[in-house]
C-alpha cells in the first residue's frame, strides 16, 4: 500500500486555533480555520475517482464520498438551516443519505449500506460542498453569535475527525485491491507502494 499522504507544513490557521479557546477567537479567525479544514478535505478527495470514493470496503468503514457529504451536511443542518436567513437546502434528500447517528435529525441510510450510494456522484458531492462553503461565507458577513461560533468550531473538529477516517477507510479499501493502487505519490515523485504478485491459479 502506498503512503497515504505527503508530509506537509502544519497549517497556521489550525495551529492558531488549537492554541486558543473559542471564547478568545475572532470571527475572522474561525472563518480562516473553517476554510483551512474544508480545503483540506477537498485536497484529500483530489486523488480519488468516483469509484474510489463510492466503494465501502467493510461495514465498519464508510465511502470517502460519504465522509465528504456528511461533514457538509453537518454545517447545513446545524448551522445554515437553523441560523442563516434565506438559506436554501441544497437537496432535501441528502438529510437521509448523510445523517449518521443524530437521532433528533431524522432517519438515515444504514451504515453498512452506505457503499450502495452510487448516486449522487462524487462530482455532485463536491458541488454540494462548494454550495455549503459559499453559503457559510455569505452567512459570515453578519456577525456570528457565540452559539453559532461554537457550532462551527465543533463542525470543523468533526470534519477533521472524518478526514482521519477517510484516510483510514481508503487505506483499507486500496489494501484489498490486488493492483495495489497508489493514493498519492511521495513528494519526491517516487511512486510509493507496489502491487503484490498476482495469486497463483
Ligand atoms: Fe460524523
Amino acid at each position: 500500500m502506498s503512503t497515504l499522504h505527503r508530509s506537509r507544513a502544519p497549517d497556521q490557521s489550525s495551529q492558531k486555533f488549537r492554541q486558543q479557546s473559542l471564547i478568545e477567537q475572532e470571527p475572522g479567525d474561525l472563518l480562516r480555520f473553517f476554510r483551512a479544514v474544508r480545503g483540506k478535505s477537498r485536497d484529500l478527495a483530489e486523488p480519488l475517482s468516483d469509484a474510489d470514493a463510492t466503494v465501502q470496503s467493510m461495514p465498519d468503514a464508510s465511502p470517502a464520498k460519504w465522509h465528504l457529504a456528511h461533514t457538509s451536511w453537518f454545517f447545513e443542518k446545524l448551522v445554515l438551516e437553523p441560523f442563516a436567513p434565506d438559506y436554501r437546502t441544497f437537496d432535501p434528500s441528502y438529510a437521509y443519505l448523510y445523517n449518521s447517528y443524530y437521532e433528533a435529525l431524522g432517519s438515515r441510510q444504514p451504515r453498512p449500506l452506505r457503499g450502495l450510494l452510487t448516486r449522487p456522484t462524487l462530482e455532485e458531492i463536491l458541488a454540494y460542498r462548494a454550495h455549503v462553503d459559499a453559503e457559510m461565507e455569505k452567512f459570515w458577513l453578519m456577525p456570528p453569535s457565540p452559539r453559532v461560533m461554537e457550532l462551527v468550531e465543533l463542525g470543523c473538529h468533526h470534519e477533521q475527525q472524518h478526514q482521519e477516517l477517510l484516510l483510514t477507510d481508503i487505506l483499507n479499501l486500496f489494501a484489498q485491491n490486488p493492483l495495489g493502487p497508489v493514493y498519492r505519490s511521495r513528494d519526491d515523485g517516487a511512486v510509493a507502494g507496489s502491487a503484490p504478485p498476482p495469486p497463483s491459479c
